[in-house]
């Protein structure tokens, strides 16, 4: 071979691993590209409400709120999440928690989570004045929120950290439980 033809096969071969490289690249930032997962609250309900209420100082508040998730892989990649932990906040107090083991959702996938937080509202109160002027007042206001740490691995390769955060704020009315307005927001960090 002569010095020419050498040439040509080194300058085909650096050309094709070119290409190559740019077709992935490519593909990373478009079809591939990382999106964020959705994890959304779509229901709540409440239910084995069991209260009892004789002021000024013996309050109980027990029920067991159920929330419905929805998580939802819109990449053409896996997702596989560490956990969703569930948190309850009364009057920014922590009164319940449940955090639901890991778990991965292929391309496209979505599922529906069940997430029974079983809360004793009074337990983790520290004014139950408070929690009496909601009682008297007819309306208990909660926030819930879920926690998801996740990777997404895109081409089997590259892999992403993602966390999606969704945050609800409920409000029940005293003394059924029944919940009468529910707003959530999604929060999501690639
Ligand atoms: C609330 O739950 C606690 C713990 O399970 C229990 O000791 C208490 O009696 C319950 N209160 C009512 C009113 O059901
Ligand atoms: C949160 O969960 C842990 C572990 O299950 C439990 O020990 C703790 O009491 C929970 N906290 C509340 C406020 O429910």
């Amino acid at each position: 071979m002569n010095k020419r033809r050498i040439c040509y096969i080194v300058t085909g071969i650096i050309s094709i691993l070119f290409i190559i490289f740019i077709t992935v690249l490519i593909l990373s930032q478009t079809v591939f590209k990382p999106k964020y997962p959705i994890l959304q609250t779509l229901s709540s309900t409440v239910d084995g409400v069991s209260t009892h209420v004789s002021p000024p100082l013996d309050v109980q508040l027990n029920f067991t709120l159920t929330l419905q998730m929805l998580v939802k892989n819109p990449n053409v990649a896996d997702f596989a999440y560490k956990t969703v932990e569930n948190s309850v906040f009364y009057r920014d107090r922590l009164v319940g928690n449940l955090t639901l083991p890991s778990s991965s959702l292929p391309a496209k996938g979505s599922v529906i989570l069940l997430c029974p937080l079983v809360l004793q509202i009074d337990k983790f109160v520290a004014d139950l004045g408070d929690v009496i002027q909601d009682i008297l007042q007819r309306k208990i206001v909660i926030e819930t929120k879920a926690n998801m740490p996740g990777i997404i691995t895109v081409l089997g390769i590259f892999k992403v950290h993602v966390k999606t955060v969704s945050h609800c704020k409920l409000e029940l009315s005293f003394p059924t439980m029944a919940i009468e307005r529910q707003v959530c927001e999604l929060d999501a960090k690639l």
